[in-house]
């Protein structure tokens, strides 16, 4: 008897086969997929890259790969891996070098016996992401007896416009149900999360909505800087950077109603709905009441200001932190904020969720103080925990409250089993499941909604709120919450013990 999965049969090609990504995530999780028995004979590996490179060069790349990135292996293992992997040189603007791939992925489709079934993946720079597409169907490179499917690394466009005339291109060549694109936070363990604790548990199904919560915050904060990356960061900022895209797929999840069933339509579907109800800020009045922006500033004379990081103009604008508050309107989250918040250099990195709930209306008689809101709070990095702070009996002659605290961490044993968000998401993209994928109706009413605010943030019509780095951002971040009589509960303590040693 033998407790392996059924096996997947397919060729998958990189598009950008040298490149830092696959090295780094995509071959060590197609090597656990492996390993986990989903990949067994069936299956072909194409790496593509403009240089030349032998079969033997790119083998070993691969191995090289999988030897620093992945853990727990055998050579044995490794060598029969990299036996179904193959290289070919491929310059994506030339038209005549497609003929020679479809050769390869027919030929590896016979040789295999990989039904036809593929996939290819764009880890390229996003301006080939529509060639591809069109020269792939155009070249005959799409199999008429499997599935084709299309997996696209963001950024899915750099407005609505751009977006919506990518989404165009690879609609000529794929159904949008064929297209998966990447968000890797849609692939963390703890994000999936969100769903099972909010559909899996009746008092928070049955809660979720204007009657009981108060507000939601969401908050994605780094420590690190650009890292290098000034060219692209400069031109984006957090606000492209983070809050356009994992964010606000975050916000999908927690602002949806419970979909009809399971499956990915449907979930998308109940997404979209919400994001339907978004209410898009318009000019500088309302973007400014609504959105903070920021910029660091170095705590100690040794560090850098953002405006003097190598590659970054001394009067840039960009901001490197984003608070905001999103309202929907619809009548599951009437008077119901959601905050959000992103930025680089900031007290700790973390990705968390706090739903903030309303305060009982029972009066336990007396002054019986209300020790606080009762907070749900889940933390996906760097750590999967589920916190709860609930109103309790305090120890004392009188009946009064005090907030106690039910704290489940993610153990070390599920942090080893748990798939790296690559791995989940190419294994899902095999199985054809697009629940874990950005959907365009989704996509597209986040550029809406954020080129509003870029829009005001371009002609400089806001202002750009220093901060300084390792704090939890600018003042104006609180005060955005305080005018509402709200506070995050990741507080910016961070920002006060921070500030009173310098
Ligand atoms: C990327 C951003 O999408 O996400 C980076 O481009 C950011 O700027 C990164 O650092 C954060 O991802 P994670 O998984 O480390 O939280």
């Amino acid at each position: 008897m033998t407790d392996l999965p059924e096996e997947l049969k397919l060729v998958l090609t990189f598009f950008g086969g040298t490149g830092d990504l696959a090295k780094r995530k995509l071959y060590p999780s197609v090597f656990n997929l492996y390993k986990k028995g989903y990949l067994q004979e069936h299956f072909a590996i194409i790496g593509t890259a403009r240089q030349e490179m032998s079969d033997k060069e790119f083998k070993d790349l691969v191995k090289d790969s999988i030897e620093d990135f992945a853990n727990d292996f055998s050579e044995q293992e490794i060598d029969k891996f990299i036996s179904h992997f193959y290289y070919i040189a491929h310059d994506v603007t030339n038209i005549d070098s497609y003929e020679p791939l479809k050769a390869l992925v027919e030929d590896l489709d016979q040789k295999y016996t990989t039904d036809g079934n593929r996939i290819f993946y764009m880890s390229v720079a996003p301006r080939f992401f529509g060639m591809i597409a069109k020269s792939l169907k155009s070249e005959g490179l799409l199999s008429t007896n499997g599935y084709n499917r299309l997996m696209i690394e963001k950024p899915f466009g750099t407005s609505f416009q751009t977006a919506q005339q990518l989404q165009n291109e690879l609609e000529e060549a794929f159904n949008d149900d064929q297209l998966y694109r990447i968000d890797h936070y849609l692939g963390k363990e703890m994000v999936q999360n969100i769903a099972a604790i909010r559909f899996g548990n009746p008092f928070f199904d049955n809660t979720w909505n204007h009657n009981y919560i108060k507000n939601i915050q969401v908050t994605l904060s780094e420590t690190l800087g650009v890292e290098g990356r000034a060219d692209y960061y400069d031109t984006a900022g957090a606000l492209l950077d983070m809050i356009q895209n994992h964010t606000m797929q975050i916000i999908g999840w927690l602002a949806m109603e419970k979909p009809d069933s399971f499956s990915d339509v449907d979930i998308r579907n109940a997404k979209n709905k919400a994001f339907s109800s978004l209410r898009i800020y318009k000019g500088k009045d309302e973007v400014s009441q609504n959105f903070v922006r920021g910029q660091y500033v170095g705590r100690k004379s040794a560090e850098l200001n953002y405006n003097q990081e190598a590659g970054v103009a001394e009067n840039t604008q960009t901001n490197t932190f984003i608070a905001g508050k999103l309202e929907f309107n619809n009548e599951t989250w009437k008077g119901v904020p959601f905050y959000i918040r992103s930025g680089k250099k900031l007290a700790e990195k973390t990705t968390r969720i706090d739903v903030v709930f309303k305060p009982t209306a029972f009066n336990f008689g007396g002054n019986a103080g209300l020790q606080g809101y009762p907070v749900l709070t889940i933390i996906v990095d760097p750590y999967g925990s589920i916190k709860l702070q609930l109103n309790a009996k305090a120890v004392t002659d009188n009946f009064f409250l005090r907030k106690i605290n039910l704290d489940w961490n993610v153990s070390e044993q599920d942090k080893t089993d748990s798939p790296e968000p690559y791995e989940r998401m190419i294994h899902d993209t095999m199985n054809g499941d697009g629940s874990n994928f950005a959907d365009w109706n989704g996509v597209a009413t986040s550029w809406k909604f954020i080129d509003e605010i870029v829009k005001v943030y371009d002609e400089n019509q806001a202002p750009l709120e220093l901060y300084k780095s390792g704090t939890m951002g600018p003042d104006a971040s609180d005060e955005l919450l305080e005018k509402n009589g709200d506070a995050w509960v990741l507080q910016g303590n961070h920002r006060k013990t921070i500030d009173a040693n310098l």
